[in-house]
């Protein structure tokens, strides 16, 4: 008998911090290599293998409150001031699931120096984490992209052990010291296989999920994706929750009707690597910035590959602008190599598309949508049967889809007010 896959927590976060890092030539690895520093300093330091597992989710997905390309490069410079801000609105994202209650702790407050007077409710503990996480994104920083990495050594360690007793503690700086004699340290930090070597380090506790637990990831990137900009911020709601009904339609298990519901939500995963520029801009794309939108479903590809057990969840997501006359893109598949799954995105993400409302422009309604479609489904574009039984319950599931982007415009609403408050103040974050 085949066993099911199992999707283990470690692996999820990897592959979707390579999405975070995928912004920027820049920011390449730059979650990855972070981890590899803090991780090292934490098994040299003897620390408790459950505590490695929280600053790895922490490290991996530490800047998962920058969600612009803009501030993602901007944060890149080692002398970036927006350190507060962006640990608060990550340390939000990331303590709506459970099992990441102490990774958000610990970005929460991963840009503070070891002077700080404590936050409230912080333990000695987090503290340490954090700090460890704050001296490998400085050092990651701090090092100089397509230059030697064993000559900039002597000048990094030197930079660190100035801050020591400020920025960082001195024990953790010591640590660091030792290990940065090693030749091995750099050389691994500054590979490019980077993500088996943070693997084989792993001796966490490796947690498998099950499929709320899936669910619940998927919705922190899902929000990462839409709130972005408030043109598209509940369209990623929209087409899961579309996608989700018309395979229950389409006769797919409960099961199969949640990954649905899980893909929806990672199918646009690859926009965080298209500028703010582009996804904002109101009117017609120039041929330069619709080949960088073209791109996105290849991203998203990509990642959702990486992760033992999402096989089937990735092409559903990744091939929604794939058309059965083999004209979509990027991949170009066309016909019965279009698996049912990702015939039934492709619908939900055109029925989203023109039904959602736009800052610049309102929805179409039934009257307008249904020919579209239609045509769409004629001229071999789209799959018929998916598109009849979008027809066939047509009000119901538009009703759906508005009820679900309505919540996420209310989520949207409280978020752009938190990150403004932050903003603001951000030692309140
Ligand atoms: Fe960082
Ligand atoms: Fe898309
Ligand atoms: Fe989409």
């Amino acid at each position: 008998m085949l066993l099911e896959p199992t999707v283990m927590l470690d692996n999820l976060v990897l592959s979707l911090s390579d999405s975070l890092d995928l912004i920027h030539p820049l920011a390449v690895g730059h979650q990855q290599r972070t981890a590899y520093i803090a991780l090292r300093i934490a098994k040299s330091m003897g620390h408790h293998p459950a505590k490695q597992a929280d600053l790895m989710y922490a490290s991996a997905l530490h800047d998962i409150g920058l969600l612009s390309v803009e501030e993602k490069i901007q944060s890149m410079n080692a002398d970036s001031n927006d350190e507060g801000r962006h640990a608060g609105v990550g340390a939000d994202l990331l303590r709506k699931f459970s099992s990441f209650n102490k990774a958000s702790q610990i970005v929460r407050i991963h840009h503070r120096s070891w002077t700080d007077e404590p936050g409230q409710n912080e333990t000695e503990g987090i503290k340490v984490l954090a700090n460890m996480l704050c001296l490998a994104d400085h050092v990651d920083r701090a090092v100089t992209r397509g230059t030697g990495i064993l000559v900039q050594v002597k000048a990094v360690v030197e930079r660190v052990s100035r801050l020591a007793g400020k920025e960082f503690s001195p024990e953790i700086v010591q640590c660091f010291r030792e290990l940065a004699a090693e030749e091995s340290f750099w050389l691994d930090f500054a590979s490019s296989r980077i993500y088996p070597i943070l693997v084989g380090m792993g001796q966490w506790p490796r947690v498998a999920l099950d499929l709320h637990a899936m669910e619940e990831i998927a919705k922190i990137f899902c929000r990462i994706v839409d709130f972005r900009s408030r043109f598209t911020s509940t369209h990623t709601t929209g087409v899961a929750a579309v996608a989700r009904e018309l395979a229950g339609r389409m006769c797919f298990s409960e099961k199969a009707c949640r990954q649905m519901l899980i893909a929806g939500y990672l199918h646009d995963l690859g926009k965080v690597a298209v500028p703010n520029a582009i996804l904002n801009k109101p009117g017609r794309l120039d041929p330069d910035e619709f080949d960088v939108i073209r791109a996105h479903t290849y991203h998203t590809y990509h990642i959702l590959s990486t992760i033992g057990g999402f096989e089937e969840i990735a092409i559903w997501a990744a091939f929604h602008h794939e058309r059965l006359d083999g004209k979509g893109y990027p991949f170009h598949v066309r016909g019965e190599d279009i698996p049912l799954g990702a015939r039934i995105m492709c619908v939900a993400d055109v029925f989203t598309a023109v039904t959602e409302n736009r800052p610049y422009r309102k929805g179409t309604g039934r009257n307008e949508t249904l020919p579209i479609l239609q045509r769409l489904a004629r001229t071999g574009s789209l799959d018929d049967n998916v598109v009849s039984a979008l027809t066939e319950k047509y009000d119901e599931i538009d009703r759906m889809r508005s009820d679900a982007q309505e919540t996420s415009a209310s989520e949207y609403s409280d978020f752009v007010r938190r990150k403004t408050e932050a903003s603001e103040s951000p030692s309140r974050m």
